[in-house]
């Protein structure tokens, strides 16, 4: 991989730290943007230097906006009209470029990546690896990756930061951002962890109703693996008949009927226009 220079703008954040981590293992040089003042002494107290948004971008091959999606509208505004001709944006989530709210320009291109972090039933070679939920320090992983706006050899080039953001990668997907946005939002986060935090509930109700914590935390645990273990096919065994009975009346009083329409693309945009836009005043 040539050398690069890499700006990382919100380098201090959640994201920003996890792949600034990861990049300074490769040879790119990397120009560290933040402006969260507590942020900024973070990254100093690990001998970091922190630049200029100014400085840092015209001078980039790559900018990274590992900013909250929320003020991509804003942030992609300042930081877009000083990057160089033909230099990449990666973004790391679909909801602003999915909504429009991203300051494109025609001389540069726009990509879009999210890590799909290590899968349940994955095979991982370590213990530190098996613990490595979110990905990106020990685990495998895969990642998705979008081309929004540009030319084929920039999404190339891109695609190569990713696997370097997130590593280990072992497959980059190739999709589109409206891909990207069906994933997360709708499967991954409107489907997946409100179904989640519904069994959270369940275990503090039975808690609640008197059950033992561990008892029922232990048998929770177990039974959230063994139905994901079957439906997703990792298991040859059926449900049981009884169990199959039990999974009705969950559907017919848990789970409401017309659940897919999350997945209609105008039901996409209002969903992330509401996580886009939740502390502003109407
Ligand atoms: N947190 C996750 O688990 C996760 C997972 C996958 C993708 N993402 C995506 O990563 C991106 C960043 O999310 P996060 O969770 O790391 O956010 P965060 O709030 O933890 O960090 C964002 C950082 O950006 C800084 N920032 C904001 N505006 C700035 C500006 N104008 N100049 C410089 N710095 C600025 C903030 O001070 C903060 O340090 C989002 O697109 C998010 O959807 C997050």
């Amino acid at each position: 991989m040539k050398q690069l220079t890499i700006s990382v703008i919100g380098a201090g954040g959640k994201m920003g730290q996890r792949i600034t981590a990861n990049l300074r293992r490769q040879p790119h040089r990397l120009l560290l943007v933040e402006k969260a003042e507590a942020a900024v002494a973070r990254l100093r107290e690990q001998g970091l230097t922190v630049s200029a948004a100014a400085d840092a971008v015209p001078a980039s091959d790559v900018v990274i906006l590992a900013v909250p999606d929320g003020a991509m509208a804003a942030v992609s505004a300042d930081v877009v009209p000083r990057m160089r001709p033909a230099a990449v944006a990666i973004l790391l989530d679909p909801a602003a470029a999915h909504n429009d709210e991203v300051r494109l320009r025609d001389d540069c291109s726009f990509v879009v990546t999210h890590p799909c972090h290590p899968p349940l039933f994955g095979e991982q070679d370590t213990p530190e690896a098996r613990r490595d939920f979110f990905g990106g320090i020990h685990a495998k992983q895969d990642i998705v990756v979008a081309l929004h706006r540009g030319t084929e050899e920039s999404y190339r080039l891109a695609e190569n930061v990713c696997r370097e953001m997130f590593s280990p990668v072992v497959k980059a997907h190739r999709i589109t951002v409206e891909q990207m946005a069906m994933l997360e939002p709708a499967m991954a986060e409107v489907c997946a962890a409100s179904a989640a935090k519904l069994m959270k509930d369940a275990l503090d109700e039975a808690i609640a109703r008197g059950v033992p914590a561990e008892a029922a935390r232990s048998f929770m645990l177990g039974h959230a693996q063994i139905p994901l273990a079957i439906v997703f096919g990792e298991i040859p065994s059926p449900f049981s008949d009884a169990a199959k009975i039990a999974m009705q009346v969950g559907a017919e009083r848990v789970i409401r009927s017309d659940w897919r329409s999350v997945f209609e693309p105008a039901e996409i945009r209002a969903t992330i226009h509401r996580m886009l836009h939740h502390g502003e005043k109407q």
